[in-house]
């Protein structure tokens, strides 16, 4: 089982495009059983796979002792593919964190859904604070999506410095250039430059239909041409989990 958590300190940089896609890969292409996590309260990850979920808000209740993850875990069209969705009590969860003052709770939980699922991918909120804390202790990959800006470049410095400063055992980071039109010159330099060998995922309007169509690409239009950039970060992820999970410790 791996954790791949999907984060930035920056928003709207395509995280939650970027989680739901992959999750869908993950399930649909490789046949893990995976479960998507929306660990942020916009909820983002319910509209985007066509979900309207309504009931009392309880998500935070996870983080105390007496909830089970898999009570909260919907089904979605797909059947390999699982959500646990977001609901309002997200938005009072850095300060529960703070309160129970565990910093490995969402590992623990994401560990006993092993043997329920091969694949956990998590969407993030954009901060730093306790729930940051909490999604570097569980991941065993921290994807990091960045436009091609200097705010973006500065917002990777800053990543870099939390993880050496503040967890002194780290997952490894993949910076992906988000949002990348190769009509600007600007995007050209950062894509030749300082983002050189990274995974490039495309400004396109089918990408930013999947949030009109509330399906992932793959669903409604896997022949566009965003699509096979797509599949490509996924087979990435998946090439670099599978040599983690044949190397011994
Ligand atoms: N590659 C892309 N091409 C075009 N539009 C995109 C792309 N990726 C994301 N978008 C659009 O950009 C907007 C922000 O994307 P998204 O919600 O995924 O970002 P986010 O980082 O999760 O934001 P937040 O920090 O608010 O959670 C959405 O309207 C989405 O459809
Ligand atoms: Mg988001």
């Amino acid at each position: 089982m791996a954790v791949i958590a999907v984060w930035s300190i920056k928003g709207g940089v395509g995280k939650t495009t970027l989680a739901v896609d992959i999750a869908w890969r993950s399930a649909v292409r490789s046949h893990h059983k995976t479960l998507l996590w929306d660990l942020d309260p916009q909820a983002g990850c319910s509209w985007m796979l066509g979900l309207d979920c309504k009931r009392p808000p309880r998500v935070t209740s996870l983080f105390h002792r007496d909830a089970q993850a898999t009570d909260l875990v919907l089904e979605t069209r797909w059947p390999d593919l699982k959500l646990l969705p977001a609901d309002d009590s997200l938005r009072s969860l850095s300060i529960a964190l703070a309160r129970i003052g565990h910093r490995r709770r969402l590992s623990q939980l994401t560990k006993r859904l092993n043997g329920q699922f091969t694949r956990i991918i998590l969407d993030c909120p954009p901060v730093m604070n306790e729930i940051s804390d909490q999604v570097i202790g569980a991941a065993d990959l921290l994807i990091v999506p960045l436009p091609p800006s200097p705010l973006s470049m500065r917002a990777l410095d800053a990543i870099r410095q939390e993880l050496v400063r503040n967890h002194s055992r780290h997952p490894p980071i993949l910076p992906v250039l988000s949002m990348y039109d190769g009509r600007r010159r600007l995007h050209r330099e950062v894509h030749q430059g300082i983002a050189a060998g990274w995974p490039v995922i495309p400004m396109a309007s089918a990408i930013e239909q999947a949030a009109v169509r509330r399906q992932p690409l793959g669903a409604f239009a896997d022949w566009s041409d965003s699509s096979a950039p797509l599949q490509r970060l996924w087979d990435g992820i998946e090439a670099k989990l599978r040599l983690r999970e044949t190397t011994p410790p």
